[in-house]
């Protein structure tokens, strides 16, 4: 299949850009500053030449979206706003122009749509869309508003040929530099992998292999359209989470921190609390319900697989930089 890519270049592209071109598909990465084979010029916003690679495509994956870790300024989260809805209405707007549009189209979306919540867990049928939680700070309403037009943008879009599905991913674990996993692993080799302000806070999370396999499941099922969560059936609460990471890493200790301290460490590592303290408590009801099933479903295995990657990456990346 030729499978476009906007957005590709980061962490969740690096792991769908190895996969399937390992599967043998030609994969078509659309970049601000392409560089490598394989990627092509866009803005993210305006339709421009990048579009013939849509046009006659199998597949659309978007991707394109400012990083959300980073400081909530005015600034920032304007910009992870336009990004997303931009990115969205553009590739619609691709695909609507095409004389032979892609099969299918997923659309990155997040976990992050549900309420912060710790009672009972958030499939697509009776999940509770979050903003207007009582109990938590009102900015973190803005990262639900940002969700939710993202999804509008792509279900207006005029594409009848074209099977859409959005894509309500927990956090993508992978070995990769500058990843989740690599700054959580950090964290607990630093012996600072301790509960966050209680640690009662749901983690939902999904291996980068299940991630993989549940998209190209998608890309398969013609009968499935509109939100599907992309997360391990078995989210746990964060004290749990990184109780376990530090068995798998080897870190006896992990200090606690209050919400005062994760305060401070977010600002230091220009992030923000939200994405440490919100409860994200969310399960695949409409995979599992499709007949998917996960190879990585419970964290203990798939932190393991994590460590023991992240370590061989890692040796093979330190005696290739010796040999050069
Ligand atoms: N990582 C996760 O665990 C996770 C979980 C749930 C949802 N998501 C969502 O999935 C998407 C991909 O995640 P990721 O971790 O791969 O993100 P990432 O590493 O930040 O990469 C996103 C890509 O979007 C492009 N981009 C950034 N700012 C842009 C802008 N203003 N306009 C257009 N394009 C822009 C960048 O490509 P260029 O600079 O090459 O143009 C960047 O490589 C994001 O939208 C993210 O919110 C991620």
């Amino acid at each position: 299949m030729k499978i476009v890519l906007p957005g590709g270049t980061g962490q969740v592209g690096g792991v769908l850009r190895r996969a399937l071109t390992a599967a043998g598909h030609e994969v078509v990465v659309l970049s601000r500053r392409p560089g490598r084979a394989g990627e092509v010029l866009w803005d993210g916003r305006t339709l421009g030449p990048w579009a013939e690679a849509v046009d006659g495509s199998d597949v659309v994956i978007n991707l394109a979206g400012r990083s959300v870790s980073c400081r909530y300024t005015d600034e920032n989260l304007r910009a992870m706003m336009d990004s997303r809805v931009d990115s969205a209405r553009v590739v619609g707007e691709a695909i609507a122009a095409a004389r032979k549009p892609p099969r299918v189209w997923l659309q990155m979306s997040t976990a992050t749509i549900y309420a912060h919540r710790y009672d009972a867990p958030n499939d697509e049928a009776t999940g509770v869309i979050g903003g207007d939680e009582p109990g938590v700070p009102g900015y973190w309403a803005y990262s639900v508003e940002i969700a939710r037009n993202w999804e509008r943008e792509q279900e207006r879009a005029a594409t009848p040929q074209t099977r859409k599905v959005a894509l309500r991913a927990a956090m993508v674990m992978s070995p990769d530099r500058g990843g989740v996993f690599d700054y959580l692993l950090w964290l607990a080799r630093l012996g600072l992998g301790g509960p966050v302000a209680g640690g009662a806070q749901y983690m939902s999370w999904i291996s980068d292999h299940d991630f993989v396999r549940a998209v190209e499941f998608l890309i398969d099922r013609d009968d499935i359209s509109g939100p599907v969560n992309l997360a391990a059936p078995g989210p746990l609460p964060q004290r749990e989470f990184m109780r376990v990471l530090r068995r798998a890493s080897g870190m006896p200790v992990g200090l606690p921190a209050t919400r005062w301290m994760a305060a401070v460490g977010a600002f230091v590592l220009r992030s923000d609390t939200e994405l440490l303290l919100k409860s994200r408590r969310v399960v695949p009801g409409r995979l599992l319900d499709a007949g998917f099933t996960f190879d990585h479903g419970a964290w203990p295995q798939a932190a393991a697989d994590l460590v023991r990657r992240t370590r061989r990456e890692r040796s093979r990346a330190r005696r290739a930089a010796a040999r050069s």
